[in-house]
This record gives structure tokens, sequence and C-alpha cells, in this order.
């Protein structure tokens, strides 16, 4: 299996490429440096001298704040970027994993977005990540698209929460969304799992189970690992951001992976 793996220096390439290592795959892992996927002239050079299996498309402006104010970039790298990727895939006739995001929904849902519900982003990262889609389904039909949320793994969010709890005693959070918490490791054994099953071609949800608000999160955080930090949930108000999050962001994922706080039990307790 020769597999090319862009955003493999990201959070979650970080998690899944040991995971190909395992499986003694093949693999190319690109950052943005060694492989820009906006640079069209460059990625197809390189491809047509290369041979592959199977990609997995994981690079992508992700900062949701930034993106409402470089709306370009994000545009460049989320639809143009992915549209070389899945041309990639089209001229070598291979399959295309990409991960896209809960943001492609508005967030006004009262109970967790199927695969089959309406799109509608809000802000311009979950757009540009559509656009993306978009590009891959028109590509070709041998794709799959893994929308998830909230992920964290090493250096992600979890991890900061506990350098923070080092140095400070309390913290405020924006306690705006209600979503689904999702482990890098879970989603990388999904992925390992998609592949080497010949999963049908398709959307995919795949969060953690269950729900929590981003003060709950950060509160089982500090329990779990036992740390002395008060948690305050503050309204969005107090703290205004740029770009608007949907509200309510839980995915319908059949319970594919394990409840958030067991995988994030998991996770913290495998930390020193
Ligand atoms: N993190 C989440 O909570 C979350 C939730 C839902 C969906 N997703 C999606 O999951 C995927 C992986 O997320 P992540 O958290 O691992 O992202 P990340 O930590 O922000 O990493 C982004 C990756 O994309 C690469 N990249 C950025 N611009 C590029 C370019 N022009 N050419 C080539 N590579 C480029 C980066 O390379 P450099 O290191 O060189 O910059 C890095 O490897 C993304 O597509 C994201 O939209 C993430």
């Amino acid at each position: 299996m020769r597999i090319l793996v862009t955003g493999a220096s990201g959070l979650l390439g970080k998690s899944l490429c040991p995971l190909l290592d395992e499986e003694k795959w093949q693999y190319w892992a690109c950052n943005s440096k060694i492989f820009d996927i906006t640079n069209t002239k460059m990625v197809n050079e390189i491809m047509d001298k290369i041979s592959l299996d199977f990609i997995i498309h994981l690079a992508g402006y992700t900062n949701i704040d930034q993106a409402e104010d470089n709306p370009d970039i994000a545009y460049n790298v989320n639809q143009i970027g992915t549209r070389n990727i899945a041309n990639i895939a089209k001229k070598h006739d291979i399959p295309i994993l990409y991960v896209s995001t809960d943001n492609v929904f508005d967030g006004k849902a009262d109970k967790p977005y199927k695969t089959t519900d309406a799109t509608n982003p809000i802000n311009v990262y979950g757009k540009s990540k559509l656009a993306g889609e978009k590009e891959i389904i028109k590509a070709t039909k041998k794709h799959y698209i893994l929308r998830t949320s909230w992920l964290y793994g090493a250096g992600g969010y979890v991890d900061a929460m506990l350098t923070f709890s080092n140095f400070r005693k309390e913290i405020s959070v924006v306690d705006d969304q209600i979503g689904c918490p999702t482990s890098a490791q879970d989603l990388s054994k999904k992925i390992i799992e998609i592949i080497k099953e010949n999963k049908p071609y398709g959307i995919y949800h795949i969060t953690s189970s269950g729900s929590a608000g981003w003060a709950d999160f950060t509160k089982k955080i500090f329990e779990i690992k036992k740390r002395d930090v008060a948690v305050t949930a503050i309204d969005k108000s107090d703290f205004p951001r740029p770009a608007l999050r949907p509200h309510y962001c839980v995915l319908d994922s059949n319970n594919i992976l394990p409840n958030w706080e067991n995988s994030l039990s998991d996770y913290l307790l495998s930390k020193k």
C-alpha cells in the first residue's frame, strides 16, 4: 500500500502516521513546506512521477477565527488545494479520504446531524471546508468524506489545558457550543479500519459518542488529572471572537467510537 498523507504534521496526522507505521504501509508524509497543495503546477509535476494506491487528505487551513480575516487563504487551501489533491485521486483512479468538519452545519438543529442533513455553514472555515467536500465529490466517486469535531491529541486543547494548570488556578471558558470532543487516536484507528475493510465510499460522521459543552469538557480534563483549577463558563458576548460558531454541532455518528469521557480518560491517563 502506497499512501500520500497531506497534513501529516498536524494534530491528526501526528496521531495517524504511527498507526500507518504499525501496518507497515509505505506512505509519504507531507506538510506545507515540502508539498504545498495550493501549488497546482508543482502538485501535478510531482504526482505524475509517483505511483499511489490511496490518498489521506488531512491538510487544511484550520484557524477558524483567522479564516474570517483571510478568506482567500482559507479557500485557497481548503478548496483549491483539495481540488488539486482530488484531481490526483481521479487521475490515478485511487480512493481519497478527506477529513471535514461539523462546521459545515449552522448549529440550529435540536438533534444530532445526520450525513443526509442539509449543510449551511456560518463561518468562512466551514464554507471553505464544504467547498472542499464538493471538489472531492465532483472529482471522483471513490471518496470517503469523514466529518468530525473538537479533535484533541498531542499538542491540542487538552494538552494546552494541562500546561495551563501548572501555572493558574482558574480559567474562563466561552461556553457557546455543544459538540463532541473527539480523540484523534480513536479517529485514526477508524481511518485505518476504513482503508483495511474497503468500507463503502461516501460521507461519514465520526466523533466520540455523547456530547458536551466546552466548560464541561474542560472541567473533565482537570477532574481526571486531579488538577485544582476552577472553570467558569462565560457567554460569547464576554469574549467576542471574529468567527461565528455553530451552537449545536453534535454529529450523529451511530456510536461507532467510545464515549468522549472514556476516551478522554484513556488519553489523559496514558500521559505522565
Ligand atoms: N482539529 C479539529 O478539531 C478538527 C475538527 C474537524 C475537522 N478537522 C479537519 O481535520 C484535518 C486535520 O486537522 P488538524 O487539526 O490535524 O489540522 P492542523 O493541526 O491545523 O494541521 C494542518 C495541516 O495542514 C497542513 N497544511 C496547511 N496548509 C497547507 C498547504 N498549503 N499545503 C500543504 N499542507 C498544508 C499543515 O502543514 P504545516 O505543518 O506545514 O503547516 C498541517 O500539517 C483538517 O482538514 C481539518 O479541517 C479538524
